[in-house]
């Protein structure tokens, strides 16, 4: 079996806002296999941009602990950190505010190449940023050419080969086609697998869609308000959904090669409030199959057979 690169343990992110603690990541865990992509899914204001900012320590956490080859990377000195963040870099959703509008490409490409001393000389950056402008298939003649004058699709590549630059072993790709196209979806997508095997990269592949995560997840967290609320394998989550919200969310895919059966789920009442929220299922609100003690008690994340995880006392 392939080594665990990354675990996570009872991870918490809460923020003191005005209105009380807001519940942004409340306990969560999860592993990440070496070589394999993990899809966490979540409506929008789940949790899953914190938690990928929590891994890569850009933001700190309130509890919790966050194993990276088998050292805790919240207890790394800067020197250490500083190592870990070649090691594990981040894909943003919006590939045209994340590039800097002033930097041409070279420059974008190449400058985590200068901050970390990998190229001594200009010549050395120029042929290694082509290179990595190679890999993510976007062609060397725009090597100088800025943000603005690429398409959507191109500036994604940008972002990647800026994320490749340093050979790393985690990329948490954060939505990142959720503003393209379709057909240029596919082609990023497709992308993202010849990396993988190419380089033999680990992913986390954040997504509000199951339709989007189906195609490059071995496995899948699917996520609410703060909580993990099943994970498992692509295909039980896709075929076999154990948990009313997987439930419904699988329901919405409009994939006909899934074979779905059974009509589609209208997820009912309103997202509840992250802030203080009440101690027992943050789904009850608006789950079809609640009971009375869904109301009288906590429920956490459990295997209920082997590889399934799911967050429900009825499972
Ligand atoms: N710095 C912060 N201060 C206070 N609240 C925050 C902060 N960052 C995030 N939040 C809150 O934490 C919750 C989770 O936010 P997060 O961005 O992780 O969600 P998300 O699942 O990535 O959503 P989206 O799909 O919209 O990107 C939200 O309620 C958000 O408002
Ligand atoms: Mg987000």
């Amino acid at each position: 079996m392939a080594e665990k690169l990354l675990e996570v343990k009872q991870l918490k992110k809460h923020f003191k806002t005005g209105k009380g603690m807001l519940h942004a990541v409340d306990g969560i865990d999860f592993h990440i296999l070496k070589g394999e992509t993990l899809g966490l899914v979540g409506e929008s204001g789940c949790g899953k941009s914190t938690v990928g900012r929590l891994l890569l320590r850009l933001l700190e956490a309130t509890s919790g602990s966050i194993e990276f080859e088998g050292k805790d990377i919240q207890s790394l000195n800067k020197k250490e950190l500083k190592e870990f963040r070649k090691e594990c870099q981040m894909v943003f959703q919006d590939p045209f505010s994340s590039l800097d509008p002033r930097m041409s490409i070279m420059d974008i490409i190449g400058e985590p190449l200068e901050i970390h001393g990998i190229t001594k000389s200009r010549k050395e950056k120029e042929k290694k940023v082509k290179e990595l402008m190679d890999y993510s298939g976007i062609a060397r003649r725009y090597v100088n050419t800025y943000p603005h004058e690429l398409d959507g699709g191109r500036r994604q590549r940008v972002g990647i080969a800026r994320a490749l630059a340093l050979n790393p072993k985690l990329l948490i790709l954060d939505e990142p086609v959720s503003a393209l196209d379709v057909s240029m979806q596919a082609q990023i997508l497709n992308l993202f697998k010849d990396l993988q095997n190419e380089f033999g990269l680990t992913y986390l592949f954040i997504a509000h869609d199951l339709a989007v995560v189906e195609y490059v997840s071995d496995r899948i967290a699917v996520m609410y308000m703060g909580k993990v609320m099943e994970l498992s394998d692509y295909d039980r989550i896709m075929h076999a959904p154990s948990h009313p919200y997987t439930k419904a969310l699988v329901s919405a895919i409009p994939i006909p090669s899934l074979d779905k059966k059974g009509e589609r789920i209208i997820l009912e009442g309103d997202v509840p409030s992250p802030i203080n929220p009440d101690p027992y299922c943050r789904f009850y609100g608006r789950c079809r199959e609640r009971q009375k003690i869904c109301k009288e008690q906590e429920t956490h994340l459990r295997e209920v057979e082997t590889g399934r995880l799911v967050n429900c006392l009825l499972r």
